[in-house]
């Protein structure tokens, strides 16, 4: 196990979520001994303890119950750290009743929020995760060419679909590098792909849930919401990775691959014959450019992407073995 010196400390807002769990797990494996949690005010954060137990049992979790729009609860969270995981960000698939209320104000404002306290108290990084739906979907993409990290995700064609996920993750992000721009601070986003691996928080969270429908026949294309998929793990390894290179800024793609949903489908229906996997005709991303090293600066900075086959099946492992999956 790696030495508890020398770890500055950190704030993972989110920390129970899908993404926040497997950061502050990978945290406390590589060391990290003072880590705030924080999480919104509430909501269970007991597996990160038993996380801790398992990983780190020396290190000092500390749970902060913070709303991301409350930005005196969200400054507690963060004082005192050296580094912030911002990661609190309503994730949801579903149609709002009141996008602007549910999505869109919590992930700009939330993003702000944690930016202005992390100015306040010199921080000396914030990665910001952002989303490949702050990329995608962005219909003046030149075609023949695969993303990459100079694309933005064009808000009005959103709005005029009524997708109001990427909606409100591109302007977060951009809310982020406009408060770069004006204050001054060290912030580096990350934006993965379709997030797959096991669950360590109890509920079912809204990228698993995209395998999930997929095994019980759903023929949703994920049109506007895909670009391809990438480990839990490597998401987490990949937010320390940006936190601890000097040299890492700006943008950084986190994916094993750009590839259409249909082919994902495909091998998601090879591997679990036993389930009614629907078979899409043609191409889910129309234009979709496919390109196995998209994510070209986190592989540069040294990520390993573990096989898109290993984070299916430990999905399928672990819905299973938390109830979501009976077969
Ligand atoms: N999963 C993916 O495929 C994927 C891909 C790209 C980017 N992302 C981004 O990764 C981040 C985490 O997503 P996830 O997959 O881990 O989903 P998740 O499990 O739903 O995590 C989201 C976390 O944000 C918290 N949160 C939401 N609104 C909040 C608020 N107003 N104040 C404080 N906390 C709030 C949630 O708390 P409660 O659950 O207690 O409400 C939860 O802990 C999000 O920023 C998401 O946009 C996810």
């Amino acid at each position: 196990m790696a030495t508890n010196k020398g770890k500055e400390p950190v704030c993972v807002t989110g920390a129970n979520g899908f993404i926040g769990s497997w950061v502050v797990r990978t945290l406390l494996e590589s060391g990290y001994t003072t880590i705030h949690t924080s999480i919104f005010p509430g909501s269970d954060s007991a597996h990160l303890f038993n996380l801790q137990a398992s990983t780190n049992p020396n290190a000092s979790l500390r749970v902060f119950e913070a709303n991301v729009m409350d930005g005196e609860a969200v400054a507690r969270a963060v004082e005192g750290c050296k580094g912030v995981f911002h990661i609190a960000s309503p994730c949801t698939l579903e149609d709002p009743i009141d996008p602007q209320k549910e999505l869109v104000e919590p992930a700009v404002q939330g993003t702000v929020n944690v930016l202005n306290a992390a100015k306040k108290f010199g921080v000396r990084r914030v990665v910001l995760t952002s989303s490949i739906s702050a990329l995608v979907p962005n219909p003046g993409w030149p075609s023949g060419m695969p993303f990459d990290e100079s694309s933005w995700t064009d808000i009005e064609y959103c709005k005029s679909r009524k997708k109001w996920y990427p909606v409100s993750k591109t302007l977060a992000e951009k809310s982020a590098w406009e408060f770069v721009e004006n204050h001054g601070l060290d912030v580096v986003s990350i934006l993965p792909a379709t997030c797959l691996g096991p669950l360590l928080q109890p509920n079912l969270n809204a990228s698993c849930a995209v395998l999930l429908q997929l095994l019980q026949g759903s023929q949703d294309s994920q049109e506007y919401h895909w670009l391809g998929a990438v480990h839990v793990k490597d998401i987490a390894k990949a937010q320390i990775l940006l936190f601890e290179s000097p040299t890492a800024s700006g943008r950084y793609l986190c994916t094993n691959g750009i590839y259409q949903f249909s082919d994902f489908a495909d091998k998601v229906s090879k591997m679990c014959p036993q389930f009614p996997v629907h078979r899409f005709v043609g191409e889910t991303q129309p234009g979709l450019v496919a390109c196995k090293d998209a994510a070209k600066r986190l592989i540069d900075l040294g990520l390993v992407f573990t096989p898109l086959e290993v984070a299916i099946q430990d999905t399928l492992e672990s819905l299973r073995s938390k109830g979501f999956l009976d077969q």
